[in-house]
């Protein structure tokens, strides 16, 4: 069984993903152990609430330093004793002691198709922005291993989303939520759940 603990920031739609997807067997092999926020008010610890998985919140605005934060951070995740760790809209800069600790073991779910539109500044609703003012016309988004760089671990899944005309920064982080990330951050973590996911040097390799 593989102990999954998720990370958030807002609303988490995500982590109902995977709390449905483990639900209705879509994800197997899968217990989700624990829900960890830094912010106080993300719907997403409601959700958990709900299901009955344990939540936490651990905010930087509690501590005086951001390695004490830091160091609370790792300790808190440890003490769920995963075996992965999935980042669904955390918007904290992950410490490169949880990185080392977590390495092939911590994935990301980024909304755009990586190398476009991401790195430093690009997250949440700035990443549709840019899309859009770039006119592109496709998009969609990627779930991949965290490593020291910003969006630059190995690819596990992407998957493409047309753009519409019309659309503003808000339909589309909709669209591609609905038609990508929904569905491949559950399956990269079935994936990993099957030991169906290896590390080769920066790439991955998906077996059959
Ligand atoms: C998602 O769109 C996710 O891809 C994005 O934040 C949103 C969280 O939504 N993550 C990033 O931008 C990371 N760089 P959710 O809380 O409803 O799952």
């Amino acid at each position: 069984m593989l102990r999954v603990v998720v990370m958030v920031s807002g609303g988490g739609t995500n982590l109902q993903a995977i709390i449905d997807s483990v639900k209705n067997g879509a994800i197997t092999n899968t217990k989700i152990v624990g829900v960890i926020s830094n912010n106080k008010n993300a719907y997403a610890l409601k959700r958990a609430e709900e299901n009955g998985i344990p939540e936490k919140c651990i905010s930087p605005k509690d501590f005086d330093s951001r390695d004490a934060f830091n160091k609370k951070l790792l300790e808190e995740v440890k003490a769920f004793e995963p075996d992965l760790v999935v980042l669904a809209g955390f918007l904290v800069v992950i410490p490169p002691e949880m990185i080392a600790e977590y390495r092939n073991r911590m994935i990301n779910i980024h909304p755009s198709l990586i190398p476009s539109f991401c790195g430093t500044g690009y997250y949440g609703l700035k990443v549709h922005e840019a899309a859009l003012e770039r006119g592109v016309k496709v998009v969609g988004a990627t779930v991949h291993f965290v490593d020291e760089g910003t969006d630059t671990g190995p690819i596990i899944l992407q998957k493409a989303v047309e753009v519409e005309s019309g659309d503003t920064p808000e339909i589309l982080q909709r669209r591609v939520m609905e038609q990508a990330e929904w569905k491949i951050l559950p399956r990269a973590i079935d994936l990993i759940a099957n030991g169906k996911v290896k590390v080769e040097r920066n790439r991955t390799v998906i077996l059959p």
